[in-house]
Parts: C-alpha cells; sequence; structure tokens
C-alpha cells in the first residue's frame, strides 16, 4: 500500500496535488511519499516483532538524505556498500553500531573509516578481505566485528544481473568451504566473529528461495556451534520484490513466517537489509509529454525524462506502470511507447502503453523509489532531475535541480 492515489480525477502524492507539485518545481523531477516508506519500514519492524531484530535499510536503493534521515528517526539500521553511503547515513542522522558494511571490494580507508566510526559489523566476502580487515583492525589497536557472507547456491529466480546466491556470483563465500573459513577467522586476533549473513538477489517476488537459502544457513550454524562457535546475529539480506506489474510478491508478514518455519526458536538476533521493498513504491517519477510523433510503425510519446534518469527500463528491460496524471476522458487512447530525448534506440520508459495523450500532458512513472535516482547520469550532458519529499500537505525539495553549470564545476581545459 502507498500514498500515491487518485482524487477527483488528478494523481496525488499525499496530499499534494502533482499538477501543482509540477508547476512548483517542473519536470522531470522525482517525488517520494513519507508517509509510504514509513509504512513499508513498519511492516518489517511488525513482522519481526517476535524476534530481537533490526532492519537494516538498504542505503543503494535510494540514498537521498532526506529518505535516511526519516528512516534513522524510526530507529532503523542501515546496510551500507562504500564509503559514501557511510558519509551519507552518518550525516542523516543514523547511528553507526547499527550500520552492516556488505560489499565485495572494500577499500583500505573505507575499513579504515568504518572501524574508526564503530560500525555494527562487516558482511566479509572474501579469505582476502578477512585477512586485510584483520591486518587494519591490528594496526588500530581494535577488533573488527564480522559477519561472513555466505554464498548458499540458491537460484532466486530473478533478472540475472541481480541474482547473486548462485556459486557463479562474485558474492559471498562458498558455503561449502564456510566452516574453513570460521575456523580461520577465529584464530585471527583482531577480528570478532560476531554472525552470519546471506544475501541471494533482489525483486524476488516468492518465499522458496529465502526459505531453502536460510534452510542452508541454519544448517551451516548448527555445525559452527557443534566446534563451539556460537553466533550472535543472523543477517538474511534484502531482495524482498515490490509490484512494478502483475507480479504477487509476499508481504514483508508472509514473507518473515515462511522464514519464522525456519528459525522457529532460534536465539539470534535477525537482521535483515531490504531496500527497494521499503523505497520502491515510495517514489514515482514525474514527466511531462513534449512531443506526440506517429509513424507508419509506431506511436511514440515523447517526455522530459529519459533514461538517464531512470535507467531499469533500459538496462534490465525492467516494466514500471506510467499513469496520467489527469487523465483524458475527451479522447479514445492510442498504443505508445514512452520515450527520451536521449540518442539511444534503448532510452525508452514503457513500450507499447495505451494511454490517451496530448502534448504538455503530465505522466508519472511508478515504482521509481528505489534504483531510480540513485542509478541516473549525466550522460547527454542531461542536468539531473530534483527530488522532492511530500509529507501530508507539504513538500519540499530534498534535492535541488541540476544546472548545466552543475555539469561542468568539476572540469577544467587544458589552456
Ligand atoms: N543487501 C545486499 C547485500 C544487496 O546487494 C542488496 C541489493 C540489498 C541488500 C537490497 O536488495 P533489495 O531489498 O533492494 O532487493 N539495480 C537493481 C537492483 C540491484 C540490487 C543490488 N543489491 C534494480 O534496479 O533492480
Amino acid at each position: 500500500m502507498d500514498f500515491f492515489n487518485y482524487s477527483n480525477g488528478t494523481l496525488y502524492a499525499e496530499e499534494v496535488n502533482l499538477i501543482t507539485l509540477a508547476q512548483a518545481y517542473g519536470t522531470p523531477c522525482y517525488v517520494y511519499s513519507r508517509a509510504t516508506l514509513e509504512r513499508h519500514w513498519h511492516a518489517f519492524d511488525q513482522a519481526l516483532k517476535n524476534h530481537r531484530h533490526l532492519i537494516c535499510y538498504a542505503v543503494k536503493a535510494n540514498s537521498n538524505l532526506a529518505v535516511l534521515n526519516v528512516l534513522a528517526r524510526l530507529g532503523s539500521g542501515f546496510d551500507i556498500v562504500s564509503g559514501g553511503e557511510l558519509e551519507r547515513v552518518l550525516r542523516a542522522g543514523g547511528q553507526p553500531n547499527k550500520i552492516v558494511f556488505s560489499g565485495v571490494g572494500k577499500t583500505v580507508t573505507e575499513i579504515r573509516h568504518a572501524l574508526e566510526v564503530g560500525i555494527r559489523c562487516f558482511n566479509v566476502e572474501s579469505v582476502a578481505e578477512l585477512l586485510r580487515l584483520n591486518q587494519i583492525a591490528g594496526e588500530m589497536g581494535t577488533k573488527a566485528p564480522i559477519s561472513l557472507r555466505v554464498n548458499p547456491d540458491v537460484d532466486a529466480n530473478t533478472h540475472p544481473y541481480i541474482s547473486t546466491g548462485l556459486k557463479q556470483n562474485k558474492f559471498g563465500i562458498d558455503i561449502d568451504i564456510a566452516p574453513e573459513v570460521y575456523a580461520h577467522a577465529t584464530t585471527l586476533p583482531h577480528l570478532q566473529v560476531t554472525g552470519i549473513a546471506c544475501h541471494i538477489g533482489s525483486q524476488l517476488t516468492e518465499v522458496t528461495p529465502f526459505v531453502d537459502a536460510l534452510q542452508r544457513i541454519i544448517a551451516l550454524v548448527t555445525k559452527l556451534n557443534e566446534t563451539g562457535l556460537w553466533l550472535q546475529h543472523i543477517d538474511i539480506g534484502g531482495g524482498l520484490g515490490i509490484r512494478y506489474q502483475q507480479e504477487t510478491p509476499p508481504e514483508p508478514k508472509e514473507y518473515i513466517q515462511a522464514l519464522n518455519q525456519v528459525l522457529s526458536d532460534s536465539p539470534y538476533e535477525i537482521i535483515v537489509e531490504p531496500g527497494r521493498a521499503i523505497v520502491g513504491n515510495a517514489g514515482i517519477l514525474l514527466t511531462k509529454v513534449e512531443y506526440l510523433k506517429n509513424t507508419a510503425a509506431k506511436n511514440f510519446a515523447i517526455v522530459d525524462a529519459a533514461m538517464n534518469d531512470l535507467v531499469r527500463p533500459a538496462l534490465y528491460g525492467a516494466w514500471q506502470k506510467i499513469l496520467p496524471v489527469q487523465p483524458r476522458t475527451d479522447q479514445v487512447e492510442q498504443v505508445y511507447d514512452i520515450v527520451g530525448p536521449v540518442c539511444e534506440t534503448g532510452d525508452f520508459l514503457g513500450k507499447d502503453r495505451l494511454l490517451a495523450l496530448q502534448e504538455g500532458d503530465l505522466l508519472a512513472i511508478r515504482s521509481a523509489g528505489a534504483y531510480g535516482f540513485v542509478m541516473s547520469s549525466n550522460y547527454n550532458s542531461r542536468p539531473r532531475a530534483p527530488e522532492i519529499m511530500v509529507d501530508g500537505k507539504q513538500m519540499k525539495v530534498v534535492r535541488r535541480r541540476e544546472t548545466v553549470e552543475d555539469l561542468f564545476a568539476l572540469e577544467q581545459t587544458l589552456i
């Protein structure tokens, strides 16, 4: 459930009319709903109420400071994958001891900084990283809290680019060798082994792969117990899908219930790392029709947003719902490809959409809160769109529109 709904024939974000918002800030622009963000976060918190737990929102999904701040105020933790994300979380008021650090390529600088501020845990993805962490923590006279991110070799049945839990993926430590790596880790003096982590992929629409992965993790944890190693937490990663089209992903409640069958009364603190499920349907991309172009083969609606603003359709062939902000009742619908101004045939936001359109009409691209703005670029020297957060009747620019000056602010000519 989200707070983007029609009222009297116009689409609203909470209590804000999107026509008014577009007049105030121009298009294209991202619009987020605070109430939706909070609702989705609470859905996870509620679902986990019978376990000691920590929700570590996956910052990569949407790292705007206002989004992070809203979640930090709820008491959220954060899953980060870079020094940049660490800085953002701290700037937004997140607590260091609620941060887990994932990713296969943590640099020396990133590790040092994370140790300095005292994060909760490093989710270690290789033996080489384990050794590096031990060395740096030793130099700093401290101990690094670690989990091993285990690769359980489970097929997440999702797009191959966002599947991470198969043996052939670059992520995690092969579950078969994990016991040896744990044994090795316990001999390293500057590490403190605190948990186990796994993340098998993104946009999963069924519970089975999550359950399979957790069963394998629990079997491993039991094996570790037998060797005398007791962990404090199990991090089950993120990946719960959302509804873009006809998908029927489980609700957070059903997802956690299914996992509870495996966890039963296990004593471990449960960490989850949802990104998309919290922020995906809490955002839209608002765009304006610039031109309608009918050719012999196709009708095109050329809009002012493009693949540089929202790359998911071009990159993954992703389907996102496109709605007219003010649906026309005065003309028949036609089938359009919704395309941007970028000079690539791959620059489309939606194909074969039935819409009644005129130049100047506003369209809302739904489910754009996750992996939208964060994956945007300046390709074709297009300033990035602003991000607006709506809170009830209020609207606030939480990132201003880039100017053309911004585009070359960091550049120099030779002479
Ligand atoms: N934890 C780890 C270690 C991850 O790698 C990810 C996502 C998450 C949590 C959050 O997953 P979520 O709950 O958002 O599914 N750009 C792609 C998605 C890439 C996901 C990468 N990892 C897309 O637009 O579909």
